[in-house]
């Protein structure tokens, strides 16, 4: 059974809807990543047996551990989820709430929940039962300045069974970009029996190490800076910087990953969502992108690549 102690001091790839799948996750694992976990997945959506859902939901063996990510906020509902979840294999079960989508929020789900404690505390006991697998949360500090939740739901969070949290160190109302409250954070991680990664703005090796020293954190989590550069994982480990060469060859490898989960279709148009990712920074980003655009086969996409890389 996985345990969330074999990621002490390392660094995880944070769950991102839209970009965060398998082809992704599995080329940062390589690189280093110490586990992943799924897009997001709605409970709901389960519950009524969506088939579109199922394929979110989909780990290849290369990108253990990760976990399967749920949101929803009826307990019966998740507790449902998590047992479909679970057969799917995943190595742990997760739970958001730190999304600060409308769409999401506006039905009670995500972050909202870090202003309905009794209800989150409801869903964490109810995923707890339900679940054969370690179950982890991950929140946002709260839902703005003035309610900064964090620590009461760590704390919570270990009552009810859950293994790990990972502290999103911004609240809802930061967004993205809003500065880390890394002191939020350390109050997290200062609750015993409670493994607590922290997340929020890490880019680089130096951004990781930021992390441990100011908040004592046991792991990290990186979302937006594995994007077009998975090797961060290997430089954070202390290896060295990826060069664009290297970056490019991951990305190939991780469409090509992708047309066979996917099929040649799907596969490259979500590429050419990661190739502006990829391509950012490098010479002649902007040619390739048009060019990239263009192709609809993963052998036409290689050629230009590869042309690219000399
Ligand atoms: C495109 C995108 C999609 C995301 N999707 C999810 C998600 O499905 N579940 C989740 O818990 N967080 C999601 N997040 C939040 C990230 O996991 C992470 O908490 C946030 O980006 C902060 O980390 P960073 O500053 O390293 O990017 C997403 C973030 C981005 C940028």
């Amino acid at each position: 059974m996985f345990d969330f102690e074999s990621l002490r001091g390392r660094a995880v790839l944070a769950p991102m809807a839209g970009v965060g799948d398998s082809a992704f996750r599995t080329v940062c694992a390589e690189s280093g990543a110490a586990c992943a976990v799924t897009e997001m997945v709605s409970a709901k959506a389960l519950h009524y047996g969506d088939e579109n859902t199922a394929a979110l939901m989909f780990i290849r063996d290369a990108e253990r551990p990760c976990g399967i990510q749920l949101f929803g906020s009826e307990p019966e509902v998740i507790a449902e989820g998590v047992k479909i979840a679970a057969e799917y294999a995943p190595d742990f079960i997760d739970l958001n709430m730190g999304c600060p989508v409308p769409k999401v929020t506006g039905g009670g789900d995500g972050s909202a929940l870090l202003r309905e404690p009794v209800l989150a505390g409801r869903i964490m006991e109810a995923a707890v039962k339900a679940s054969p697998l370690p179950v982890s949360v991950k929140i946002r500090t709260g839902w703005d300045g003035e309610h900064i939740v964090a620590p009461q739901f760590t704390r919570m969070a270990r009552e009810c069974g859950v293994a790990a949290v990972a502290v999103h160190g911004r609240t809802r109302a930061g967004g993205y970009t809003a500065p880390v409250d890394f002191e939020t954070i350390a109050a997290c991680a200062s609750e015993e029996g409670v493994f607590v990664i922290g997340n929020g703005g890490l880019n680089s090796a130096a951004d990781c190490a930021e992390m441990f020293a100011k908040t004592g954190c046991a792991a990290v989590m990186v979302a937006r800076g594995a994007l077009g550069n998975p090797l961060v994982f290997r430089e954070i480990a202390g290896g060295e910087r990826a060069s664009n060469a290297e970056r490019l060859e991951l990305f190939l490898r991780q469409t090509r990953l992708a047309v066979e989960q996917k099929g040649e279709f799907l596969a490259l148009r979500q590429a050419r969502k990661h190739a502006g990712f990829y391509l950012r920074g490098m010479k002649g980003a902007a040619e390739l992108r048009r060019l990239g655009s263009a192709v609809e086969t993963y052998a036409g996409l290689e050629t230009i690549v590869r042309r690219a890389l000399g």
